[in-house]
């Protein structure tokens, strides 16, 4: 399988405090990726580098044939990369459709696709509720579905089962399958929860202090590499 993402050589810098370290990586297309870690080792700060929320010093983000580095946010959700932050970022005062349609402003598009509501059917009937009427798991449904407004070729997603339910979690899982299976979305996803892991992702990427230290398909993420780097 060809890389749809490639990081190099990255660099990141919070001030002064040197955050992410030549980090290199490799996203094939067609997979989903599992990006592990403890508290604070810099998962987030990658993902947001990817999307160019934070920026970086040093280093190239290669989708496609496209450079990004030093391009803004906007042109990487136009290129279809689709984004879903820890902690969700619901707008409470804002009704779901509206929240959904946050997630065209860079497209420049007024329809939100079907998928949607294909995925998430409570998203429709619940479409004029508030964003802060909603459960957790309702929430990461709606966070879901807001970056798939761009009907993106990549979904990045940053913890989307922490604070949820376990039944919700199990379906979080499934539509993530759904997305790659079905609709062919390669994903990268930030999380903790092992048996999650396993059963959803097909590679991993563990960092420790801003460092990739260990790539492999998921079968490969065995009880020495847990006890080193997961184990809290
Ligand atoms: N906006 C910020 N300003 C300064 N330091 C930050 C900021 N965000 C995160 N950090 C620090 O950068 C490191 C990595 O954080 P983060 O990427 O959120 O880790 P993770 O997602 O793996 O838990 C941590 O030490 C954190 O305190
Ligand atoms: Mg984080």
């Amino acid at each position: 399988m060809a890389n749809l993402l490639t990081l190099d050589g990255i660099n990141q810098y919070y001030g002064e405090s040197h955050t992410l370290w030549d980090l290199k990586l490799a996203i094939k297309e067609g997979s989903i990726t599992c990006l592990m870690g403890r508290n604070g080792v810099g998962k987030s700060t990658l993902l947001k580098s990817i999307m160019g929320l934070e920026k970086i010093r040093k280093g190239s983000i290669t989708f496609r044939q496209h450079e990004l580095s030093k391009s803004t946010a906007e042109t990487r959700a136009k290129l279809k990369i689709g984004y879903v932050p820890q902690g969700r970022e619901i707008f409470s005062q804002l009704s779901i459709t509206e929240n959904l349609q946050t997630g065209l402003i860079s497209s420049g598009s007024k329809k939100l696709p079907d998928i949607i509501f294909e995925l998430f059917p409570v998203l429709k009937e619940m479409k004029n509720r508030r964003g802060g009427d909603l459960s957790g798991g309702q929430q990461q449904q709606l966070a879901i579905g807001r970056a798939l407004a761009i009907e993106p070729e990549l979904l990045i997603l940053d913890e989307p089962t922490e604070g949820i339910q376990p039944n919700i979690v199990r379906e979080i899982g499934d539509i993530i399958i759904r997305l790659n299976q079905e609709f062919g979305l390669t994903v990268l996803l930030v999380e903790q929860k092992l048996p999650f892991a396993r059963r959803v992702g097909s590679h991993f990427c563990i960092m420790e202090k801003g460092r990739n230290v260990a790539v492999g398909s998921i079968e490969k993420l065995d009880d020495e590499l847990i006890d080193r780097y997961l184990k809290v």
